[in-house]
């Protein structure tokens, strides 16, 4: 399973990197083997720790130059990260990134063999408009997106469950994301409102290969219990088939 951390823009340098040594002190402690991302704010960036894998949150798609405000491939390279999240959905909606920019950027670090974590997901107005006119707005994020990329893991969270505490039903989810599987079989990720008291019903739902995490994920204590949570769902699905 992959549980990923969204930082978003909380944390200072210094709490990131007490936070991922904490992470990382965790796992190599527990012997979890799930994929960890965590995604700091960009001026918390840090080389790869083992056993985590740090991305980050937005970049320009260039190498370098004129893009004030903006960090390039040159950038990242220096941290040698080789992740990235795209589209999410305060990118698309807070800073009105369009899907033509959220391509560009998509195409630009695909050749560069980045991780891509793209996210889609529908605002309540969306969701309230029915279903079909709710896939077709997921569908239309879905386009001039390569969903054969070899590196693409894609997440799936309503804008409306993001930092809400609320989360579509169960049956919402399971729903949604076979809907979702049929567009890409890439690995799929649930965000929204995701926390330590829902992360293994949610894990444990048809189609979820596993969780991205906002709020919830800022206190590495939680963050690694979540991790926990997977590890022993994962343990947990392996004895059934054993048996
Ligand atoms: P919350 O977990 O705070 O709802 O945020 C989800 C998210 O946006 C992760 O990218």
């Amino acid at each position: 399973m992959i549980i990923a951390a969204n930082l978003k823009t909380n944390l200072t340098r210094a709490k990131t990197i007490s936070y991922l040594n904490k992470v990382e002190r965790f796992i190599e402690k527990n012997s979890i083997t799930q994929e960890v991302l965590v995604f700091p704010a960009t001026s918390s960036l840090v080389k790869h720790q083992a056993g985590i894998k740090v991305g980050a949150q937005n970049a320009y798609p260039a190498i370098n130059g004129a893009f004030t405000g903006e960090i390039g491939y040159e950038q990242l390279e220096e941290f040698e990260i080789k992740t990235i999240l795209i589209g999410h959905s305060e990118r698309r909606h807070v800073m009105g990134e369009t899907q033509e920019e959220l391509v560009k950027k998509f195409n630009f670090y695909k050749e560069l063999g980045f991780r891509i974590v793209y996210c889609v997901g529908e605002p309540l107005s969306v969701r309230e408009s029915g279903h079909d006119k709710m896939m077709e707005y997921i569908s239309r994020q879905y386009e001039g997106i390569d969903v054969m990329y070899k590196n693409l893991i894609v997440a799936y969270e309503p804008v409306w469950a993001i930092g809400s505490g609320l989360t579509p039903t169960p049956e919402d989810i399971v729903t949604i994301h076979k809907e979702l599987k049929t567009k890409s079989t890439a690995p799929l990720l649930y965000g929204g409102s995701v926390k330590v008291t829902n992360v293994q019903e949610v894990l444990s739902l048809d189609g979820v290969d596993g969780v991205l995490v906002g709020s919830a994920a800022l206190y590495a204590e939680h963050f690694c219990s979540m991790c926990e949570s997977a590890q022993l769902l994962e343990k947990k699905i392996n004895n059934k088939k054993e048996s």
